[in-house]
């Protein structure tokens, strides 16, 4: 199996689940996204997230030995951080205080445990894969939906305008 194999067979699954995600937009366990306050917490936890995925890219930088994965990981600290821009104007412009988010201990336990993965292949694997292209096919789904404005379709809402 080559690489290009490798990816694939570990994209099949999480493609098929994104496709899931088009068709039954995800509730946010905690959240049920019934009204505009509840929408913006879910927008607020998405901050909270952008911010340590920059963190958790900045922390590896440095013990990341492959020159090519560095520098993917520098420019994926500055998109994170143009998400959290974007994220943090969206909030305010609704009226909300971006950063007054109390983040569940299961969410800070789950970036508290990437921060100490020391391989690469596992520092990509646990954030990027997984995250990222999860993010990217909702993404997707926003910027199709042409609106920013917070409605009762929750993919809409939980990535703003990143
Ligand atoms: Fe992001």
């Amino acid at each position: 199996m080559n690489s290009e194999e490798f990816l694939n067979e570990i994209l099949a699954p999480v493609h098929e689940f994104c496709r899931f995600l088009d068709t039954n937009p995800p509730a946010y366990c905690y959240v049920p996204l019934r009204t505009d306050e509840e929408r913006i917490r879910v927008m607020k936890s998405r901050l909270f997230n952008e911010l340590r995925a920059a963190d958790l890219f900045g922390t590896w930088l440095k013990t990341t030995p492959e020159l090519d994965v560095k520098a993917t990981m520098a420019e994926s600290a500055h998109e994170e951080m143009i998400h959290a821009e974007l994220l943090s104007k969206r909030i305010r412009d609704l009226g909300a205080e971006p950063f007054d988010y109390k983040p569940l201990p299961a969410q800070i336990a789950m970036f508290n445990a990437m921060e100490g993965l020391n391989e690469t292949c596992e520092r990509i694997a646990g954030l990027s894969l997984a995250g990222e292209t999860v993010a990217s096919v909702i993404r997707a789904a926003h910027i199709t939906s042409h609106s920013a404005e917070p409605s009762s379709h929750p993919v809409r809402v939980t990535v703003g305008r990143s």
